[in-house]
């Protein structure tokens, strides 16, 4: 099945396309906000992703980034955000997807991807504990800023 998928660069013309995959997926309810920051990633120089073209529509997409030095590493990719349409799923999409990055990203010499999951989304942990990815040596921190810190 994955012959059929054809992958292309990703443009900030496939925002529509993009946007009506994460509908889908989130049964209509997305923000206003989400859309401005995909157009944003989008319109990035040094984003990198890609699209899954299949039945003459796109079915899924990709998007992520090197950054580096940060994070005490030379140079690492990140997988930004990573769908595929609900219709779709279990074809080979998210595959085809994460193969065209880690193509590119060994092409530009990271030798270290990562991306950060919600704890919940066991969907996301198996699709990419079934791409290769383990526990990373990083745990994540997070603070909630309310009115009680000092302006
Ligand atoms: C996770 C996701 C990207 C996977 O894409 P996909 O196109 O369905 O995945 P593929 O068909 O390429 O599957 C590739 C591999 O992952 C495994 N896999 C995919 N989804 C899985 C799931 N839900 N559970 C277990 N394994 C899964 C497949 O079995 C396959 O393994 P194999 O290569 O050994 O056969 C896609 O299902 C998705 O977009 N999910 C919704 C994400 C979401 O909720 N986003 C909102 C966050 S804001």
């Amino acid at each position: 099945m994955a012959d059929e998928i054809e992958i292309k660069e990703i443009d900030f013309r496939y925002a529509p396309e993009i946007t009506a995959i994460h509908r889908a997926i989130m049964k209509g309810n997305i923000s206003d906000s989400w859309m401005q920051s995909i157009e944003l990633h989008l319109r990035k120089q040094d984003v990198v992703g890609y699209v899954a073209i299949k039945d003459g529509q796109v079915t899924g997409y990709i998007i992520g980034e090197i950054k580096g030095p940060s994070f005490g590493l030379e140079k690492s990719g990140w997988i930004i955000a990573l769908e595929s349409h609900p219709n779709y799923m279990g074809s080979g999409i998210g595959k085809a997807l994460v193969e065209s990055i880690f193509k590119y990203f060994k092409q530009k010499g990271v030798k270290d991807i990562y991306t950060a999951l919600r704890w919940d989304a066991v969907d996301m942990v198996s699709f990419f504990i079934s791409a290769g990815f383990n526990r990373s040596d990083f745990i994540n921190l997070e603070k909630h800023l309310d009115d009680a810190v000092p302006e």
